[in-house]
């Protein structure tokens, strides 16, 4: 059997944590370095050659643009490389949705990309992230995973970029898919898809930006402050995505202030604090223009936002068409 050609793009979280004992539940995340942790892999014996570099070692929670470029750069030398047949990211887990999302949007889709991290540091009883890494070996290295646009691998499950998410804080289980479940099962010793490759030698959906322009979440509650609204989406800020209530429902207050942001240009998106349900376009968005952002969650409604608006894209119809078709 052909072993497949892996380059291993590290960026840090738990999956290279070290807790310093098997039993303490507090731990550094990015401690181990791709080398040591390639060393520690090859004794694992996969059918894969891996490239190891180095982003950043780092918790998740300080990643964004000073990470994402480079990381960028990195994915689209090693897919244009006729040497390379796939590629894996480790990240932490808790903002792994975002950078696979904005990932997938700035991705041709013609070799997988696969992120994955763990729950657990690596010298915890348990530790899942070799399983979730000799998984993601497994799927990076499937012709069968190009097409799929960039995906995730954590607890022998394959989700698609733009329907994981994060939904449990310390379980191995942590992830789940909305709207699609998972898109496909794996352990080390087998993978199975639920359907065909959807997206086969797509071209990047958006150019990638370093140059991300300023938006910002407010999330609602009950008894929110409607002044709050007016600090947070200040005149510097290019949009907002409202983490709503329901059906991304905001107070009366709110929403007036947002209305007129909008008419100072601020692009205005309707999400949901609700961790599954589509937001849909309701008659008033029109009057107001504000946009739905169906089924993204917040911090994924942001990054589509950012993307179209570094396109220059302002026209809210034109908006509401793109994350229609998300
Ligand atoms: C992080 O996101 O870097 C810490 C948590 C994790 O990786 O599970």
């Amino acid at each position: 059997m052909t072993k497949s050609r892996i380059t291993v793009l590290a960026t840090g979280g738990t999956i290279a944590g070290i807790a310093g004992s098997a039993l303490r539940h507090d731990y550094r995340p990015g401690q181990i370095d791709i080398a040591q942790y390639l060393s520690t892999v090859e004794g694992l014996g996969l059918e894969a050659e891996f490239t190891g570099h180095q982003i950043a070692n780092i918790g998740s929670e300080d990643i964004g643009p000073k990470v994402w470029g480079p990381l960028h750069s990195a994915i689209s030398l090693a897919i244009a490389d006729p040497a390379c047949d796939g590629v894996i990211v480790t990240h932490g887990t808790d903002t792994l949705e975002e950078t696979a999302f904005l990932l997938d949007l700035t991705l041709p889709t013609d070799k997988p990309v696969v992120l994955v991290g763990a729950m657990r540091p690596a010298d915890a009883v348990g530790y899942d992230g070799l399983r979730n890494f000799a998984n993601a070996a497994r799927v990076a290295g499937d012709g069968d995973a190009a097409g799929r646009g960039v995906l995730v691998v954590m607890g022998d499950r394959v989700f698609a970029a733009r329907d994981v998410r994060k939904v449990r804080t310390r379980s191995t289980d942590a992830f789940r898919g909305y709207p699609r479940g998972s898109i496909g099962l794996v352990t080390p010793s087998a993978l199975d898809w639920f359907g065909a490759p959807w997206r086969r030698g797509e071209a990047a959906r958006f150019v990638y930006s370093d140059q991300l322009p300023p938006v910002v979440i407010l999330y609602a509650h009950a008894g929110m402050d409607p002044d709050l609204a007016r600090r947070i989406v200040g005149k510097d800020q290019r949009g907002v995505v409202i983490a709503g209530v329901g059906e991304g429902n905001l107070p009366n207050a709110v929403r007036n202030i947002l209305i007129e942001r909008r008419r100072d240009g601020v692009a205005v998106v309707r999400a949901s604090r609700v961790d599954e349900g589509l937001v849909d376009r309701e008659p008033e968005d029109d009057a107001n223009g504000f946009i739905a952002a169906r089924a993204l969650n917040p911090q994924k409604a942001r990054i589509l936002l950012q993307l179209l608006l570094a396109e220059g894209v302002v026209d809210p119809a034109a908006m509401q068409t793109t994350f229609d078709g998300r």
